[in-house]
């Protein structure tokens, strides 16, 4: 798990406490910057939709190029249509983000030059979008 300090400390802490230490880790950094290469995925999971479009391809594009040409993106994030109205304003007013549409996520990820393979619903009205170049 790749995440700014504050939140990968505590995680560890917890990964120990629940006696899973070594089956996960966490390491601080930011997706704007290099990630750690050569994992099988990388998921973002409610990350894009707190950014705006050139963030998001930011984002993106590190997942991109540290997932090479055999490695997955995962986005988990939920869609424009069971979010609804509401909170895609309350992403907007807050963080300057906002939900979107399986098809503006796909040509976000298209626009890094990343293509959508498939998608499934998942728990909490989110979708899994899996992204590959
Ligand atoms: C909405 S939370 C999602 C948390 C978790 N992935 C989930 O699905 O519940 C957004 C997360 O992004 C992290 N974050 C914000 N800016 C970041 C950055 N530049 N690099 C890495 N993580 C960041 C926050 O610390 C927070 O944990």
């Amino acid at each position: 798990m790749v995440d700014l300090a504050p939140t990968t400390a505590p995680a560890l802490a917890r990964f120990a406490a629940a006696g899973v230490s070594d089956r996960g880790h966490s390491v601080p950094g930011s997706f704007f910057e290099p990630l750690p290469a050569g994992a099988d995925a990388y998921i973002l999971s409610d990350i894009l939709h707190d950014w705006d479009d050139d963030h998001c391809r930011t984002i993106l594009s590190r997942c991109r190029d540290a997932a090479g040409p055999h490695g997955a993106i995962i986005v988990i994030e939920p869609l424009l249509s069971t979010a609804g109205t509401a909170m895609d304003l309350f992403m907007l007013m807050c963080f300057g983000g906002r939900e979107r549409t399986i098809e503006e996520l796909a040509a976000l990820a298209a626009s890094c030059g990343l293509t959508l393979r498939g998608s499934t619903p998942v728990s909490a009205g989110r979708t899994a979008l899996q992204l590959s170049v």
